[in-house]
């Protein structure tokens, strides 16, 4: 299996962004940690970060057919944007939504997702396990789907 893992706005400043809320690792890190995992569960990753709301829906856009599933932190976008929701709604490739913090312990805006409604499920506040949980689930939903 083939999972595309895209990263949203402001996540490549991760290391040095709001350490106290978002952890010390960097994007780098997090792919490596993500990476390792797909090995041990012998499916492959396609890593995609970008701080431009299109860049990230061409690449939606262009998953049908390529990718068992999306594991996604839209980050800010996850909180306003309808293009975003309505390329994952258009293509209808299986998601997870992930974040680093607990949206819903936060400032009342990160509370709502436009996007959570059409995932598999939503994983957050566990930091870079948010991404690892993301991707053994949707690993075994894509098993048995
Ligand atoms: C985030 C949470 C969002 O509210 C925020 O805008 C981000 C990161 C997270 O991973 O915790 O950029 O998605």
């Amino acid at each position: 299996m083939k999972f595309l893992v895209l990263h949203g706005p402001n996540l490549n400043l991760l290391g040095r962004r709001e350490p106290d809320v978002y952890g010390s690792l960097t994007l780098e890190e997090i792919n490596a940690a993500i990476e390792e995992l797909a090995s041990e569960l012998g499916c492959s990753v396609v890593f995609l970060q970008s701080n431009a709301e299109g860049a990230l829906i061409d690449a939606i856009q262009a998953s049908v057919g390529h990718y068992d599933g999306i594991v996604i932190n839209p980050a800010a976008y996850t909180h306003t944007s309808v293009a975003i929701r309505d390329a994952l709604a258009s293509v209808g490739v299986p998601f997870v939504e992930v974040h680093l913090s607990n949206i819903h312990r936060r400032e009342e805006f990160r509370h709502k997702s436009l996007t959570a409604a059409l995932a598999v499920g939503q994983i957050c506040g566990f930091g870079c396990d948010s991404y690892l949980l993301g991707l053994r689930a949707l690993f075994s939903y894509g098993k048995k789907h």
